[in-house]
């Protein structure tokens, strides 16, 4: 949500802003724009659209804005729309700046702002911070930052120039993400440590109340009364080569792609005699033991492994879980006990609701797990517990590797907590294991299948809406199968328990309605067949997922296309399932010309509310 850079080194600052702008795009692309020091100015320039754009309108003012120190910023609209004006940075004659967040007073300090004769003139909450800059700042940085932040409700990241310093750059953080990089003989601000993953892996992780001073030869950061603090340097361990295209034509097709390989490192650290062990992660027996009750929340996909999670641990350790919408459970004052644990999962670590429902269940003393893709994120640092799962930087927008490797950690969670609740015996856990073990292998073989799963996708590709019914695991898994095809091909589907279909929603079956049927629970396909037949009956087109077992028993005329699954065990079959919605969602956005990578109105990090 909004991505953030600066630069103080030896190198044209609008070069690597744009460069870094490019890595952090994800966070954001309706508009872009950077400031630079150039002849005693602040030069800045801004453009609607994606970064390239911006580049463009670089290269045109090349002379204007050659500097070694700059700020930029990509902009995923809050408040007020996409436009030139709106962009960042916000400047005025003494300061620029570029903010991520939302200031939820901007329009208290706006009123104040006005009365001392300050003129507005863009519709967002950012400019506010710019002005109230102006208004503080008197020589003293650090004064000026301090008693800003002091009056900033809501959350923000910022990058600052002033004027009259032209070495520095200052930064502050509240909610949002925001690192300092360390490189040789220059200093980098930015949201993530991928955008400058290209000159340094060390950085500092910036906390609440602590302001940064950066130049070329020097990094500072100090507390709002100005003492410096002394803080541990961490070290990326995700390399350039990860964060970047490698040959694939898109990102989410090389992160589909990258799934056997990420399921193996999440999952070998934590296996141990073939039986899950989390010594890894700090958390034993004793630990699991504890709980008699499981709340999982978080967002969007990582939801949705929430609740493959639910479905494994009800089914194998008999453990009560509830899983929740994080924006929905921090507002609805959930029931919590101290014998409760509350998992989160989030691919990010910094997804603001997620955060803010950590936070709740920890005000209550309730023990907390994060399941976290990146390292020292604000979830990996607040939560009691981290597992972090190995699926490296992911880039695309829409989430693949790191729902799959999520899913991975549920099935080694829910196994211990089976043994640790003697539910199953070491030698049926072992079993379990061995079956996780060949996950890799089976996803590798579905993802063989990406033609066969094109010409279905080519086939339907006029179809303006679409239903996926499963019933159990399956319906999860189609929860996130038609995520994955809104988000990427824009096409309108609902995901539903075959079941429930008949309960008002058929009303929406009609002629040549294309109903993706997921059935390979064996304890539900009879009645899932019957289903099947329902909508059958009123026209729809079927494309089948199950398993060449499971095919020999359905009647031929009911099947319109068909995906045939690996045979494994039916708890498994999400690993095989969801790669497929993964395929189909990409080919059928490559096949109606959507950005696939980068879908209209989202953005991969939600830091705001
Ligand atoms: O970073 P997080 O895992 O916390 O993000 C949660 C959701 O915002 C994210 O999964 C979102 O739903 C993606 N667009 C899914 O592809």
């Amino acid at each position: 949500m909004c991505g953030i850079i600066g630069y103080a080194g030896e190198l044209q600052a609008p070069d690597v802003i744009i460069d870094g702008l490019k890595k952090l795009e994800y966070r954001g692309y309706d508009s872009a724009g950077l400031s630079v020091f150039n002849n005693g100015e602040i030069k800045t320039i801004k453009s609607i659209g994606r970064i390239i754009n911006l580049e463009e309108l670089k290269n045109k003012n090349q002379d204007e804005l050659i500097s070694n120190v700059g700020i930029g910023h990509t902009r995923w609209a809050t408040h007020g729309k996409p436009s030139e004006k709106n962009a960042h940075p916000h400047f005025t004659d003494k300061v620029s700046i570029v903010h991520n967040g939302i200031i939820e007073n901007y329009l208290k300090l706006k009123k104040c702002l006005e009365e001392k004769n300050y003129v507005f003139e863009t519709e967002t909450d950012s400019e506010i911070v710019a002005k109230l800059l102006d208004y503080y700042y008197q020589g003293d940085p650090i004064q000026a930052i301090s008693k800003v932040i002091s009056r900033l409700e809501g959350a923000f990241a910022l990058a600052i120039m002033f004027k009259d310093q032209p070495q520095k750059i200052y930064g502050a953080r509240k909610e949002c993400p925001l690192i300092v990089a360390l490189g040789e003989n220059q200093n980098f601000i930015a949201s993530d440590i991928n955008a400058v993953l290209e000159y340094t892996n060390k950085y500092y992780n910036i906390d609440y109340q602590e302001i940064i001073e950066i130049s070329k030869d020097s990094v500072e950061i100090l507390d709002i009364d100005g003492n410096k603090i002394k803080k541990q340097i961490n070290i990326a361990n995700w390399n350039v080569a990860a964060a970047q295209k490698c040959g694939y034509e898109h990102f989410m097709l090389k992160e589909i792609n990258e799934q056997p390989q990420a399921i193996n490192s999440t999952i070998s650290p934590r296996i141990i005699d073939f039986l899950p062990d989390f010594n890894y992660d700090n958390i034993d027996s004793d630990y699991l033991k504890k709980f008699n009750k499981i709340f999982i929340v978080a967002c969007g996909t990582a939801m949705y492994a929430g609740m493959v999670g639910k479905d494994l641990i009800e089914k194998i350790a008999r453990v009560p879980v509830e899983v929740d919408v994080a924006s929905e459970f921090r507002y609805r004052d959930p029931i919590l006990t101290k014998q409760d644990l509350l998992i989160v999962i989030s691919q990010s670590g910094e997804t603001a609701d997620t955060l803010a429902a950590l936070r709740l269940a920890k005000s209550k003393q309730i023990e907390t797990l994060a399941i976290v893709n990146v390292v020292g994120s604000s979830i990996a640092r607040e939560a009691d517990k981290v597992i972090t799962t190995f699926a490296g930087p992911e880039i695309a927008v829409a989430s693949t590797k790191a729902y799959i490797v999520q899913v991975a950690v549920m099935y080694l969670l829910s196994i211990k907590l089976a043994l640790v609740n003697q539910k199953l015996d070491k030698n049926q856990a072992r079993e379990y294991i061995k079956i996780l073990m060949q996950m890799p292998e089976a996803i590798s073989d579905v993802i063989g299948l990406s033609d066969n799963i094109k010409n279905i996708a080519t086939k339907y590709q006029n179809t303006k809406d679409m239903f996926f019914l499963g019933r159990g695991l399956d319906f999860a898994t189609c929860l996130e199968g038609s995520l994955k095809l809104k988000e990427i091909s824009y096409i309108c589907c609902q995901p539903y328990q075959a079941g429930e279909l008949k309960h008002g929603t058929i009303s929406l079956i009609t002629d040549n309605i294309p109903v993706v049927c997921v059935a390979t629970q064996t304890n539900l396909f009879d009645k899932m067949i019957s289903n099947i037949k329902e909508v059958k009956a009123r026209g729809a087109k079927t494309i089948f997922l199950t398993t060449p077992e499971l095919e020999t028993k359905i009647e031929k005329e009911i099947i319109d296309d068909i995906i045939l699954l690996p045979c494994i065990k039916d708890i498994f079959m999400p690993f095989v399932i969801v790669p497929v919605f993964q395929l189909m969602a990409y080919h059928m956005g490559i096949i109606k010309d959507c950005d696939v990578d980068k879908p209209r109105n989202l953005a991969k990090s939600v830091t705001v509310e």
